[in-house]
């Protein structure tokens, strides 16, 4: 166990935040051995994955840090048709999704290049271009924190939503996932119809794109709209899109007719928070230290030598405003500590 670890390599904002005392787990067993130690008898614990999603609002965390670096990726199960893959907690989610892909195994392929680890993609269920994890999750391996015993949860198990799980919810902080297991497939249909997914592949010649091709745009598309955390720091969407009623959003509708909108299956409304965002003003808006990403809205980002607390600061201002044009609470999608 290391003393007063900075985290700032570990937290795709960058915040310069230290740790109390920090552990790296590259093996699931050696969880045991660290549920026995005093620090852990003593102190709070905080699970950190890839940090994608995490905003630290204090620059010290008085506990001990628990950093998922365990790895393995192996086939379980494979029928011919049907493929099981069991990842270890501490790949790299985008590292994982390309493997499979490689491998020609369909499944994940739109989740591709969303950074992370394999560990964290279950617990806010991970979703981009018309697929979530939740699409190719069979179960997960976890350690109760507090009894050190395993469990295994099936995709019920985890109650699954928009960008939501019961390890999120009811479980919160009370489970380490240290496995992952996926349903894959040999053949599939390629999910083409969200957003512009398709209008890229037609400008690039290919109406019906290999599963190779799809995952490539798709890390373009991505490049193209969201900031690489290494460059600039940032925590991929910080807000959720709001789902609202179909009455609410017909008069949204009226007072801007250009609205975007997907319907949900239980007739609901959800809104981009990023066009809300930008039509508040906020897109590009930037101070020395922080900001608002000038191609997607919903990023927020840190510009250097910045706080926890001044992005905080500003995503107060956003929802504000927001709820002041339109009357929509907007919520944060990223974990706060
Ligand atoms: N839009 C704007 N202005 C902006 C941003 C977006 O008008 O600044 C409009 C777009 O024109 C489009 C709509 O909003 O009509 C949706 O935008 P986009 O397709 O970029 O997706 P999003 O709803 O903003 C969601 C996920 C992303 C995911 C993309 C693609 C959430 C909170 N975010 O963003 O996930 O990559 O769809 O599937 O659901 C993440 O969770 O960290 C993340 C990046």
């Amino acid at each position: 166990m290391k003393t007063n670890v900075n985290l700032q390599p570990y937290n795709s904002f960058g915040f310069n935040v230290i740790a109390k005392h920090f552990v790296e787990i590259n093996d699931a067993r050696e969880l045991d051995r660290l549920f026995h130690t005093p620090e852990y008898k003593q102190e709070p614990h905080l699970i950190l994955s890839g940090g994608n999603n995490i905003l630290f609002t204090s620059d010290f965390y008085d506990g001990i840090v628990i950093l998922m670096n365990n790895k393995g990726i192996e086939t379980v199960a494979d029928d011919g048709e049907k493929v099981v893959v069991r990842a270890q907690a501490g790949e790299d989610w985008p590292g994982f999704v390309k493997k499979m892909v490689e491998k020609g195994l369909y499944g994940v392929e739109n989740l591709a290049h969303i950074p992370g680890k394999v560990g964290a993609a279950p617990i806010q269920n991970i979703g981009a271009y018309g697929m979530e994890l939740k699409d190719s999750f069979l179960k997960c391996e976890a350690v109760d924190l507090e009894t050190g015993r395993k469990r295994v949860f099936d995709n019920k198990d985890c109650m699954f939503g928009y960008r939501n799980s019961i390890f999120k919810g009811k479980l919160r902080g009370q489970f380490i996932i240290t496995s992952v297991d996926f349903q894959l497939f040999k053949h599939g249909e390629l999910k083409l119809d969200y957003g512009n997914i398709k209008s890229y592949l037609n400008e690039h010649g290919m109406e019906q794109p290999a599963l190779q091709q799809l995952h490539d745009a798709i890390c373009a598309i991505r490049d193209a709209k969201l900031p690489d955390p290494k460059s600039i720091g940032n925590a991929g969407s910080f807000f959720k899109n709001p789902v609202i009623k179909a009455s609410e959003f017909k008069a949204l509708k009226q007072r801007f007719p250009s609205i975007p909108s997907y319907e949900e299956p239980d007739g609901k409304v959800k809104v981009p928070a990023g066009w809300l965002i930008e039509q508040a003003g906020w897109k590009g808006w930037q101070d020395e230290h922080v900001g608002v990403y000038e191609k997607q809205a919903l990023v927020l980002v840190h510009l250097g030598n910045g706080k926890g607390e001044d992005i905080l600061y500003l995503a107060k201002q956003i929802q504000k405003s927001v709820e002041e044009k339109f009357g929509i609470k907007i919520e944060p999608e990223v974990n706060f500590v």
